[in-house]
């Protein structure tokens, strides 16, 4: 493993060379997508020219190839979060995905009217909207963790809405909006002392923390290979094997059958049950190799400077005048979300994108944060691996262009 050398990973994603609006780019919005190292560009490249065809499902090397490969993959996946064991290893399209099928499977069937889904004000749409709809079609119910100004969990009231009703508590790890890094483990600790089962949204905490699902001891656990250096489509579910044995299947078609009669269909084992069609075997390998890339490096020193890099962009940030962060969590990762006196966030989001700079803005897909902080939108700057102080320099430049402008 090499020590952690900003500029040589970033000769590594050939993107970042790119100019935009005859600008250099500076890329700041990985925690919408992540920019791709051109390892996981090359193990896509070379899946289709030396190993395309269809997984499971044929006799010939090329077959056997793309199989070992995807299944490779699976291995990867379970190492990177620490397993127990392969069967626990679903292949999905992604979080968004993942959480839908626990939902419908998991939820749909087990879930009572009045039995209580828990989720908190910090969810991503992806970890609520599932939750309604499965809540509408079994008459739970759904409660909500209050947040306080900093961005935080009101861990007391996390404690207080826990009860013998709860039976499923869905909790991001990392806030896409706000950048919080969530209690997780004490959290889990505590719904399990209620008996009811924890779900992971780990889309945002993947691609910057170390995950032990073992460690964590949560039920399920979920992530999107976009968001950590992989390609787009591709994602993981982590389920207790035990849980995901008792799940039916949450779509049917091919790979998920034992045998098919049209009098009783038998269906696969695990992980297979879950994975119905033929998969996004090219992003799989590239999820494998995005994983690989993640391995080569030392992933302490990369958070270390990420973390720099974020308290720099913290700390300029504030120095704008006009300039309001939102979200102050004493845990943070990744993401530096602020509003700009005077100026609509969409605005902001043009003005920089001439200069070169991508940021987001908008609601981030987590209007419930937005509400809670009674604004429509945040500008908001995300970092990866491959961020450096820079790229602040030229944020902190944008800015400055976009108050001339507006203020
Ligand atoms: N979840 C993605 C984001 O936060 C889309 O931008």
């Amino acid at each position: 493993m090499q020590a952690f050398n900003v500029d040589q990973v970033r000769a590594d994603f050939p993107i970042l060379a790119e100019r935009v609006h005859g600008k250099p780019l500076v890329y700041l919005d990985s925690a919408n997508t992540s920019q791709k190292p051109e390892a996981v560009l090359k193990a896509m490249d070379d899946y289709y020219r030396h190993a395309n065809a269809n997984i499971h499902r044929a006799t010939h090397l090329l077959s056997e190839r793309a199989t070992a490969l995807y299944e490779g993959s699976r291995a990867k996946a379970a190492a990177f979060l620490n397993a127990p064991d392969l069967r626990t290893i679903v292949l999905t399209k992604g979080t968004t995905d993942g959480i839908n099928l626990v939902a419908q499977s998991y939820g749909r069937s087990t879930l009572k009217p009045g039995d209580e889904i828990l989720l908190t004000w910090l969810e991503h749409h992806a970890n609520i909207v599932p939750w309604q709809l499965v809540a509408e079609q079994t008459g739970a119910v759904i409660k909500v963790v209050p947040i306080n100004e900093a961005g935080e969990l009101d861990l007391d009231q996390y404690a207080a809405l826990l009860s013998s009703r709860t039976k499923i508590v869905a909790i991001g790890h990392v806030s896409n909006a706000l950048g919080t890094i969530n209690p997780v483990k004490v959290m889990i600790a505590q719904a399990h002392a209620t008996d009811a089962v924890v779900l992971i949204d780990g889309a945002q905490a993947t691609p910057h923390l170390v995950v032990d699902v073992q460690a964590l001891d949560c039920d399920f656990y979920v992530l999107s290979s976009h968001k950590m250096y992989g390609p787009t489509g591709t994602g993981v579910l982590y389920g207790r094997a035990a849980l995901l044995e008792a799940m039916p299947p949450y779509q049917g078609g091919g790979d998920m059958i034992a045998s098919v009669t049209f009098e009783k269909t038998l269906y696969n084992q695990v992980p297979y049950k879950f994975e119905a069609g033929t998969p996004n075997m090219a992003g799989v390998v590239g999820l494998g190799a995005a994983i690989d890339y993640l391995a080569g490096i030392d992933r302490d020193a990369a958070l270390a400077h990420e973390d720099a890099v974020l308290d720099y962009a913290t700390a300029q940030v504030r120095q704008i005048p006009g300039a309001r962060i939102v979200g102050e969590a004493k845990h943070k990762t990744g993401v530096l979300s602020f509003v700009l006196d005077g100026v609509h966030p969409h605005d902001a989001g043009t003005i920089m994108d001439q200069q070169g700079v991508a940021v987001r803005t908008g609601q981030h897909c987590a209007q419930p944060v937005m509400d809670r902080f009674g604004i429509p939108a945040t500008i908001r700057a995300s970092l990866g691996i491959y961020n450096t102080r820079e790229d602040i320099d030229a944020l902190v430049r944008g800015l400055h262009k976009v108050r001339e402008l507006f203020v």
